[in-house]
């Protein structure tokens, strides 16, 4: 498996896109850097990370088993891939917030960009950027992040956090191959933050409500009980969970 080190880049997604070209790149090429200048975040967000501090990287993954019907299963697996890694490294109280950010004690210690690449109705190769804080302690104005050298104390190295991420995300791209959706899914349900909660959310209009995350459809949508026997299914961007 190919490792492309780079001392910066604007963002290793991008960059892993461009070197992909239409999704034929070897299974599990992977660029990390030590300095992004234009990270990005799901929804056009930024990603900042302090230089050499943390691991931002990207993998290339074959994913020409899955449909586009299934794209959801690729987050679900790379979501457990990066909890089964920090859980390993000595972190406790993980949590997976839909879609797929990485929480622990309720604070975000990793978020996750997945662009696929899709060629009739097959998802052709999915290039998967990871944030994952690691050895940084300032997160002045980012109140709720936080990163593993914070939570357990110990300082990491980031080669060997890599390589423990990526055994990881092939584990569960197997789990994919063979078709372990249901299990992928129970284990993803089973970790999701504030499932079953009182909890408060907006809608794409902007109307704030009240309900209960009760799991997930087989299409990656949340789905959130709004009274006794009202349950209302969410896409990625129809809705944000506030608290
Ligand atoms: C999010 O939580 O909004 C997703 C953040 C994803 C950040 C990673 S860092 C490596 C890769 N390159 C990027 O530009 N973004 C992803």
């Amino acid at each position: 498996m190919r490792i492309i080190k780079l001392d910066a880049i604007d963002s290793t997604n991008t960059y892993l896109k461009k070197l992909s070209g239409g999704g034929n790149a070897e299974d599990g090429l992977t660029v990390v850097t030590s300095l992004q200048t234009n990270g990005r975040g799901q929804m056009g967000t930024v990603w900042s990370s302090q230089e050499a501090k943390n691991l931002t990287f990207s993998v290339f993954k074959d994913a020409s088993f899955l449909n586009i019907k299934q794209h959801f299963y690729i987050s679900m697996a790379v979501s457990l891939a990066v909890y089964e890694a920090v859980k390993s490294l000595g972190i406790t109280k993980i949590k997976v917030k839909w879609p797929n950010d990485i929480l622990s004690d309720d604070k975000k210690i990793a978020g996750i960009l997945i662009e696929n690449v899709i060629k009739l109705n097959v998802i052709s190769g999915s290039v998967i950027g990871i944030g994952l804080n690691v050895n940084q302690t300032d997160f002045t104005g980012l109140p709720a992040a936080s990163s593993l050298l914070l939570l357990s104390g110990h300082v990491n190295d980031l080669d060997e956090v890599l390589t423990i991420v990526l055994k990881q995300i092939d584990i569960h791209f197997n789990y994919l191959k063979e078709k372990q959706f249901k299990i992928l899914k129970a284990r993803y349900e089973s970790h999701l933050f504030r499932k079953n909660k009182p909890s408060t959310f907006k809608d794409a209009e902007g109307s704030i409500f009240s309900g209960y995350i009760v799991g997930i459809s087989d299409f990656g949508q949340l789905m959130v009980k709004i009274e006794d026997n009202i349950i209302r299914s969410f896409d990625f961007k129809e809705v944000v969970l506030l608290y």
